[in-house]
């Protein structure tokens, strides 16, 4: 006897969680159980529900679990809800299922869960809105055309609605619309390319904003493709100007070096810091887990001019955690840290000192990017010391769950991150430091610091001292 259960929408979740434990509940085990979403095209007979009420029994769950699943919900499989279900029942006998990373049907739901969320990323970051007129009320309306590759438009477009409260705006995909009227976000069926007008006016303003902002020293256009597929290309203003852009790059790459005159340095300014108004679990049980409350994260003010939380990426058992200030502009987009010029130092830096950027879990002591607006850039600003302090309870959290051996502070601010109070970087770095909890750490420049002296001939020691600071973490780790 099988059992289908048939969800009305593609990311059904709740309508799944009410089936799958009332199943789970009759002991109706998954080789007996069907979920057919509306891409799931596989003849299924359905022979009809049992009385399901007898024989009933708790059903075991976790947060953890309930969490990821509502995610996973949004993916392209079609066979998704009957995998969760898989593993919902395999939870009933084994409540610790979900902390063995090597278990097939774990490994396979953290994948998923890691593909809805760069999917959300990248909607976040490459949704780009044309204007078509104005409503009745007189607000200006706009319209985007996107096509995620999984149905996260239910996941990913409340953003939307925090970024650009104050206009009418609908989101047009295959599958789902998304439609914001500045009260209510409400969702109608799928459209095509074609519902979307070409061209506006907006559209020339970011296409002068992109060619400020592009970064013509990470000139890679094979990384490029991978970071903004294809499919992304036909619907970003944008791509158009990428050819000229490459054609003069290497003017533009002087010129970018020129602007990149900061230095880190936590002054503190207004405090931002809000502990009381937050009611997040500060506890997230995992990496995953904490990406999506760094997302959510409103202890300071920073979520609200940035795209998006950006938290720390590599693996979750790395032996050097390696803490940069702050998101860039690159970085906001992307949703990833270290990805722009000072990425690019970085990495190099690392290479050459025998460590591996892929190894080591990489990450910021503030989540959000914080900037000011001149003409059509955005300038990096220095984060306060409460934006700091504010932020400290993810680093904390990062820490505590992938329990390096030794974390490399980049710069003052992550050195005060990790410390709790100011440390000079001038004479500090280079040697190992230690936490009163035993935490040891290193402090080595910031790569944007290296961009900086680049310009002067009379620093070209900067870059060498740090690949030398690099070398002795290399050293420590081998011991
Ligand atoms: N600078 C940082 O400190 N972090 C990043 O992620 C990028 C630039």
């Amino acid at each position: 006897m099988v059992h289908t259960i048939t969800l009305d929408a593609h990311a059904d979740f709740e309508a799944w969680k009410v089936q799958a434990r009332d199943l789970c509940a009759a002991r109706i085990p998954p080789g007996q159980v069907r979920f057919a979403p509306p891409d799931r095209d596989d003849p299924i007979l359905d022979l009809g529900m049992m009385a399901l009420m007898n024989n009933r029994r708790n059903v075991v769950t976790s947060r953890d679990f309930m969490d990821r699943a509502e995610r996973v919900a949004c993916h392209s499989d079609p066979e998704r809800y009957d995998r969760l279900y898989h593993l919902l029942w395999r939870l009933q006998a084994q409540p610790s299922l979900m902390r063995n990373t090597v278990d097939d049907d774990v490994r396979w739901m953290v994948e998923a869960d890691k593909a809805i969320r760069r999917d959300r990323h990248k909607m976040h970051a490459f949704v780009r809105f044309r204007k078509v007129g104005d409503s009745e009320t007189g607000r200006e309306r706009f319209m985007a055309w996107f096509e995620p590759s999984h149905y996260i438009v239910d996941l990913a477009t409340p953003f939307f609605t925090r970024r650009f409260p104050n206009m009418d705006w609908a989101i047009v995909t295959p599958f789902r619309t998304a439609v914001w009227d500045g009260e209510a976000l409400r969702f109608e069926p799928g459209g095509t390319r074609d519902d979307v007008p070409d061209e506006d006016v907006v559209e020339e303003q970011w296409k002068t904003y992109f060619s400020s902002i592009f970064n013509p020293s990470r000139l890679k256009v094979a990384a490029m493709t991978a970071e903004m597929p294809k499919k992304y290309w036909n619907n970003l203003p944008e791509a158009a100007l990428i050819p000229s852009l490459i054609q003069t790059a290497k003017t533009r790459e002087r010129m970018m070096m020129d602007s990149l005159n900061h230095e880190p340095n936590p002054i503190a300014e207004k405090a931002t810091y809000q502990p009381d108004q937050t009611d997040e679990d500060l506890s997230p049980p995992d990496i995953a887990a904490l990406w999506e409350q760094v997302e959510a994260c409103r202890r300071c003010d920073l979520w609200e001019g940035a795209t998006q939380g950006v938290a720390g990426v590599g693996p979750d058992n790395a032996r050097l955690m390696i803490v940069g200030e702050q998101p860039g502009d690159k970085e906001d987009l992307a949703g990833e840290p270290f990805v722009g010029p000072a990425g690019q130092i970085l990495t190099q830096a690392l290479e050459e000192a025998g460590l591996s950027r892929e190894t080591s879990y990489v990450t910021n002591a503030v989540k959000h990017f914080k900037y000011e607006v001149r003409g059509q850039r955005r300038i990096h600003k220095n984060p306060s010391v409460s934006e700091i302090k504010a932020c400290n309870v993810w680093l904390e959290r990062e820490i505590e769950l992938v329990k390096p051996d030794i974390v490399l502070c980049l710069g003052g601010s992550a050195a005060r991150a990790i410390n709790g109070r100011p440390v000079k970087v001038g004479e500090n770095r280079g040697r190992v430091l230690e936490r009163p909890d035993g935490l040891k750490f290193f402090i080595t420049s910031h790569p944007s610091y290296i961009l900086r002296v680049q310009r002067y001939e009379d620093a070209p020691t900067a870059y060498p001292q740090m690949v030398a600071d690099l070398r002795k973490v290399a050293a420590l780790l081998a011991a």
